[in-house]
């Protein structure tokens, strides 16, 4: 039996953030919707004091959605718990993230508290939001950059308090992934209290190592993961909820499982992008348009012959249709003669050898040979 790994979605938060990202409640409330079929275990819906639209949306999406539990974040700080709280009334199963930074660089230079402080604030803001919710998730910002064992003290303090959830935010994306799954690990084996709460990841992906890290969080006792659809979020962005869902599916190995309805991921990538207005770069992993696309000879005729020769992937599992072979100058004869035959022609080898020949004079001077002008070819 493997695990599963609660898949946190925070799309309409930390992706929100990012600027030209910026959506209206009515926008959230169809990505939210989204989310729910797609079958993420909690959204993360606004943060409720940074304006009255974000309020506005985390009622609205707590109305909206019945499944997932509705996240609200706050600072540790009393009037965002209130909001929070009062944001939430409508929430089938709602839930506070609270928390503060408890990195040495950020309690020096952006918090000026002391190491006690951190502790005390971590206390008062967990149990106050308890006042609301069952359900308290406490972040300790920049733990990424933060010593083990004080860490170990301030979660401690977080689960005395009642908070149900600890999210290890490597908030930087500063971690090597053995760092950050080691981290994970010794708050599981340190933490007083510990089986009382769930360890979350929260990855950025300032190196690229936000999925890596998010995975060795995984592996090493993490039981959920906080990502967003396409990877977006502050600055190069969060762990991409496609990237780590697909690892878990096929690598069974890891023994980790999530709930996530797959074929969904490619149709959300999408409806995320132009919502958002924030294009899928092409060789994205899992939705780019490159992903199932094949393009060199060597590689089309692979999989022309045995789909599995150059995919992991079979494309209907993340919801793509099928592969795609794009004929260039790098393609074959082979993929000249698939295509054609998605045309409706089956040249002889002969035919072909002459087509190819024609064709190369073509491709060579284009980026890439389109439906009509292979049929201009095959017409002549
Ligand atoms: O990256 C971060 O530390 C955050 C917290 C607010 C959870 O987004
Ligand atoms: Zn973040």
């Amino acid at each position: 039996m493997s695990d599963k790994v609660y898949i946190f979605d925070t799309t309409l938060r930390d992706g929100e953030q990012v600027p030209g990202c910026k959506l209206v409640t009515e926008e959230k409330i169809i990505i939210a919707k989204k989310l729910e079929e797609l079958g993420v275990d909690i959204i993360e819906a606004g943060f409720p004091i940074s304006s009255p639209g974000d309020f506005k949306s985390v009622v609205e999406i707590s109305k909206a959605v019945k499944n997932p539990t509705v996240c609200a974040l706050t600072r540790a700080v009393e009037k965002d718990i209130d909001a929070a709280g009062e944001a939430l009334k409508f929430a089938k199963k709602g839930r506070i993230h609270t928390g503060l930074a408890t990195s040495e660089m950020h309690r020096q230079h952006k918090l000026r508290m002391t190491a006690e402080q951190v502790i005390e604030k971590t206390s008062f803001a967990v149990a106050h939001a308890k006042k609301y919710v069952e359900d308290v998730e406490f972040y300790a910002e920049d733990a990424g950059r933060t010593e083990n064992e004080y860490l170990a003290r301030v979660c401690e303090a977080a689960i005395k308090s009642g908070a149900t959830v600890l999210n290890i935010p490597d908030t930087t994306g500063y971690c090597l992934p053995d760092q950050y799954g080691a981290k994970i690990k010794y708050l599981k084996e340190n933490v007083t209290g510990i089986h009382k709460a769930i360890l979350s990841t929260h990855c950025h992906n300032d190196l690229g190592l936000a999925t890596a890290n998010s995975i060795y969080g995984a592996v090493n006792g993490a039981r959920q993961i906080e990502c967003t659809i396409n990877g977006i979020g502050e600055r190069a962005g969060n762990t991409a909820l496609e990237e780590v869902v697909m690892i878990m599916r096929q690598q069974p190995n890891l023994g980790l499982h999530t709930d996530i309805q797959t074929p969904q991921l490619n149709s959300i990538s999408k409806l995320v992008s132009e919502m958002m207005q924030m294009p899928v770069q092409p060789n994205k992993a899992i939705v780019g348009d490159n992903a199932f696309a094949h393009s060199s000879g060597i590689h089309q005729d692979g999989v022309i012959k045995h789909r599995e020769n150059y995919e992991i992937i079979d494309p209907k599992d993340v919801g793509v249709d099928h592969s795609a072979i794009v004929l260039t100058a790098r393609s074959g004869r082979a993929a000249v003669a698939y295509r054609a035959k998605l045309l409706g022609y089956e040249p002889t080898k002969d035919e072909l050898n002459i087509i190819y020949q024609e064709f190369l004079k073509v491709a060579d001077t284009r980026k890439e040979v389109n439906d009509d002008e292979l049929l201009k070819l095959l017409k002549t």
